[in-house]
């Protein structure tokens, strides 16, 4: 099979398009032959090995030292199930899936197995491949953040720093569904996309600073990584949660103390792939509430493009490129 691989740290042309062994599906898996994944702000930071601050030499020994040990990046796919291994029960030939292997990676390529019982469901009616490739790294970090997290209520105020990205728009839908009032802060250029998206207020964040406006927030979901705890609280509520999405080695070690001095609830490090997220997030979709936002759309030949796109820090929603 063709497949995109990175395997020395770098910039959009470290990666290339190779062919590599097709997987075989073992016992409790499924053959996914992939029609559509995203080049993610995740996938983009390992290519480039940039990694917010203090996280450079626990990245490098968790994922490799002079490249990615796992070389065909790629978190999300969406596809049509190709093969089955034995005992599969849920999946057949045929089936139109989507997948968040999530830091497992493998989705840069023609085929990924996937575990039945993983982060797996079937495609929510009436969205493309292109959409459903996108469900999941923006929609399962924001659902653990606001949910499991934040647990956030309804009536509830929630400001999404980074509100067009791909983790923000998800958040800002969500954080809409669970029943709050979300204040979005992005770029005037995106003002009417995140209204759209269920924003009751915008902050321009080029023109005015959020935790200078003298309003508190119950939530703030920071996916920018330019805020801290002394910068926020002056705008969190008494019982307010600093969610620090793209937080240093620093703040993610110093959350629980900074927690337990001020009273608030502060939180970073990653968010786990979870089957029963991807199965949420499939239902919130076939709803009516989530829908992925798309950035651009390239053909695998160009993955390089949608790398050099993640890179620029500006994608409104995700990158998703396609596999004919
Ligand atoms: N902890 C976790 O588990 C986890 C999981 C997923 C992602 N993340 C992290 O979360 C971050 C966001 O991911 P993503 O995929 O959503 O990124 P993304 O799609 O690349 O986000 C880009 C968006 O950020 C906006 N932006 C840039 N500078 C901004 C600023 N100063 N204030 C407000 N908005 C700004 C841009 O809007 P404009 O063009 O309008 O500026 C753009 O729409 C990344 O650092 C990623 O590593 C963490």
């Amino acid at each position: 099979m063709k497949a995109a691989v990175c395997t020395a740290y770098g910039g959009p042309a470290a990666v290339r398009i190779v062919d590599v062994p097709d997987p075989k599906p073992a016992a409790g898996e499924v053959l996914v032959r992939i029609r559509a994944t995203t080049v993610s702000s995740g996938d983009a930071r390992i290519r480039g090995a940039r990694f917010p601050a203090g996280f450079a030499l626990p990245a490098r020994l968790a994922l490799g030292v002079r490249g990615p040990r796992k070389r065909i990046l790629g978190t999300e796919l969406a596809g049509v199930v190709e093969a089955i291994g034995a005992d599969v029960t849920r999946y057949q030939p045929g089936d139109r899936v989507f997948a968040f292997p999530g830091i497992g990676m493998g989705c840069h390529a023609e085929l990924k197995t996937v575990r039945e019982d993983g982060a797996l469901a079937p495609i929510p009616e009436g969205l493309s491949f292109e959409e459903a490739a996108a469900i999941s790294f923006g929609g399962a970090t924001a659902l653990h953040f606001l949910r499991k997290v934040a647990a956030v209520q309804r009536g509830e105020r929630v400001l999404i720093n980074g509100a067009s990205g791909a983790v923000g728009s998800a958040a800002v839908q969500l954080a809409r569904h669970f029943g709050t009032q979300v204040t979005a802060v992005c770029s005037s250029a995106n003002a009417d996309l995140v209204r759209s998206l269920g924003a009751e207020y915008v902050i321009d964040y080029q023109t005015a600073d959020f935790c200078a406006q003298g309003a508190k927030w119950d939530v703030i979901l920071d996916t920018v990584g330019n805020t801290s705890l002394a910068r926020c609280r002056p705008a969190l509520a008494a019982n307010g949660r600093l969610l620090l999405l793209a937080g240093s080695l620093g703040q993610v070690l110093a959350a629980p103390v900074q927690s337990l001095v001020s009273g608030l609830k502060v939180s970073g490090g990653p968010a786990p792939e979870r089957a029963e997220d991807v199965r949420a997030l499939a239902k919130l979709c076939a709803d009516g509430v989530y829908r992925p936002v798309i950035d651009s759309r390239y053909p695998l030949e160009r993955i390089a493009e949608a790398h050099a796109r993640a890179d620029s820090g500006r994608k409104v929603g995700s990158v998703v490129v396609t596999i004919p």
